[in-house]
């Protein structure tokens, strides 16, 4: 595998995150909730970085990209809900379809655990995935999340959560 590179998201990343969400957009909404049609335009992702970058300020958020050696964006991964007085967060990500299979997610939980320590001085991370997601749930598991199940959302699908004490 070529080497990739994990950083923090900026605000000129909209052309490239646009084309990222764009590219990816069936491929995600087979096993995460979709976005809304507002999203996928230039304001909409222009305005959904400022978003994430102001919760990044307000230390509540961490928005990570990955990028292939040519610098396109092949995955994103973010320290979700941030919560300083119980020192925990939720571990979001998500990989190009193209990208998938080579162990980027992996690398990405991992980074997110070793930042979720270093940056944050968080003890908690959890994350919660779809019943059908096995290769998300395969990852959360090599990273060394335990399962703990709970219902779905309106008890038509089964959601799983993942707990890792750090
Ligand atoms: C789930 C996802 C993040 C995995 O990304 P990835 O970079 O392929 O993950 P990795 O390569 O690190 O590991 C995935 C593992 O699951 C396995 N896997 C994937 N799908 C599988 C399936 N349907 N059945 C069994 N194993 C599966 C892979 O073979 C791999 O295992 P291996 O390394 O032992 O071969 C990616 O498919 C994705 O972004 N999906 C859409 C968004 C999403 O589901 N995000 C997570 C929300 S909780």
């Amino acid at each position: 595998m070529k080497p990739v590179k994990i950083r923090t998201l900026q605000s000129n990343d909209a052309e490239a995150l646009l084309t990222f969400e764009l590219d990816n957009r069936e491929w995600f909404e087979r096993y995460i909730d979709a976005r809304g049609s507002a999203f996928y335009s230039a304001q909409g992702v222009t305005d959904h970085i400022a978003a994430y970058l102001s919760d990044f300020a307000a230390g509540t958020w961490h928005p990570f990209v990955i990028e292939d050696p040519n610098g396109k964006i092949v995955g994103r991964a973010n320290l979700k809900g941030i919560d300083m007085p119980e020192r925990s967060a939720e571990v979001g990500y998500r990989i190009a379809q193209s990208a998938c299979g080579r162990g980027l997610a992996t690398l990405a939980v991992r980074h997110l655990i070793q930042e979720a320590q270093s940056h944050w001085n968080l003890k908690q991370l959890v994350a919660n995935v779809y019943a059908g997601n096995i290769g998300s749930a395969k990852v959360l598991k090599r990273c060394g999340f335990l399962i703990e199940p709970v219902s779905g959302h309106d008890g038509t699908e089964h959601e799983y959560r993942f707990g890792l004490s750090i």
